[in-house]
């Protein structure tokens, strides 16, 4: 999932970043006329009947019991809502109890380490599968649902559940056999809880042990989105006759967390970056990758767009599954990056440029991601850094 902005480490969630992440819902309204005078505009309306009040914000944010929603929006994890939005994500789940089902001979008999727990859900499949021992470990207050959950449903010898960050936990044996986890954030390394993986990896791996996914992929294509470039980016040029363009080089620079449709695109695929968990360093999740789009139809790309693969290379038969926009939609979606130019590009001539990706510096939940790209084609040639920010 996602991770919310500048909360610690441990306060990751989706909550937080969906709610900046705004879906393609387009309200209806009269654009053609614009107002001339300051009586015209008065005479629009709000919304607010004559008898609804304004509730008091503090009391609208303030949740059933003792918390407030900033802190669900600083420790969203330990709230089920994320969770359920990650449960739901049939393709996620599925995918994960299929490669545990289908796959026992992975886990019978084996000490296996689920890093980031959650609800214990991995957990709860690899005891089914036969696991020896699980120890699922999480940071959220969600551990001592999971722990009821475990108990609930009669797994209590098999499975503990240990609340603590990995990086702190100490387990109570010196090897698992298998590490499982569900690590991948928007633009698969927003979050970075891959580095918890590896350190946990690192730690208590066994010499012979599987971490699973063991392959994660970056992938990069480029898409004509005309309509929601000019709603998300270009609508800040002139709002309501003022000049906000300020905000515009903020919202250039966020990288959008939506759906793409697959008709939308208008180049290639291309993998920009695989990673192997079982072997990878903590400092190859931070790379500079060449691209070179070649367009397959003449067109005007608005922007980018990055997903990725995961695989469970050790399966009986490859497993795993897309976030890629021909795929089926999961709740990592797609990760847009829109171009300051609009180029116009015709079918053969390809879009080349590099993408450098790193945590930030001052908070490494957040990914810094600089684009070079130029296009020298029959119509648009361009050449240009971008730079952006998720956060
Ligand atoms: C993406 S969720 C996955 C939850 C669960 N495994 C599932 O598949 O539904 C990641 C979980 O890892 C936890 N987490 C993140 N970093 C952690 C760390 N360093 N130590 C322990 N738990 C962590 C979060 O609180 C969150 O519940």
């Amino acid at each position: 999932m996602d991770v919310g902005n500048n909360a610690d480490s441990n306060a990751s969630g989706s909550l937080a970043a969906t709610a900046n992440q705004p879906t393609k819902i387009k309200f209806q309204y009269d654009e053609d006329e614009e107002a001339e005078t300051i009586e015209e505009v008065a005479t629009e309306s709000s919304n607010l009947d004559e008898d609804s009040t304004m509730c008091d914000r503090e009391e609208s944010l303030a949740t059933g019991d003792d918390k407030t929603s900033a802190d669900y929006y600083f420790d969203s994890y330990s709230h089920f809502g994320i969770h359920e939005e990650m449960l739901k994500d049939v393709i996620r789940t599925k995918t994960y109890q299929n490669v545990i089902y289908k796959n026992s001979f992975l886990f019978k008999d084996k000490i296996v380490l689920d890093v980031g727990a959650g609800t214990g859900i991995l957990s709860l499949f690899c005891a089914k599968a036969g696991a020896k021992h699980v120890y699922a470990v999480e940071c959220s207050s969600m551990a001592s649902t999971a722990e009821e959950i475990v108990k609930l449903n009669g797994y209590s010898n098999v499975v503990t559940v240990l609340k603590g960050k990995i990086e702190e936990i100490e387990l109570p044996v010196a090897q698992v056999d298998v590490i499982i986890s569900e690590w991948m954030g928007y633009f698969l390394v927003y979050e970075n809880m891959l580095d918890s993986v590896l350190y946990a990896r690192d730690k208590w791996l066994a010499k012979d042990g599987i971490v699973l996914p063991d392959k994660a992929s970056l992938h990069l294509t480029a898409i004509e989105d005309a309509d929601y470039k000019e709603d998300k980016i270009e609508f800040w040029n002139n709002v309501y006759g003022f000049n906000m363009s300020c905000i515009r080089k903020q919202a250039i620079a966020e990288p959008l967390v939506d759906t793409v449709e697959q008709n939308q695109i208008v180049t290639n695929c291309q993998m920009l970056k695989t990673m192997d968990i079982s072997k990878m360093d903590s400092v190859d999740a931070s790379f500079t990758a060449p691209f070179k789009l070649v367009a397959e139809r003449d067109d005007y790309i608005h922007a980018l767009v990055a997903y990725f693969d995961v695989s469970f290379t050790k399966c009986h038969k490859l497993m795993g599954f897309s976030t890629g926009p021909k795929s089926r939609t999961t709740h990592w979606k797609q990760t847009v990056l829109y171009l300051e130019d609009v180029l116009s590009i015709c079918e053969g001539e390809t879009l080349t440029g590099t993408m450098a990706v790193a945590p930030n510096k001052k908070n490494p939940r957040d990914v810094d991601i600089t684009v070079k790209y130029s296009l020298n084609g029959k119509h648009c040639q361009v050449s240009r850094t971008q730079h952006y920010r998720m956060r």
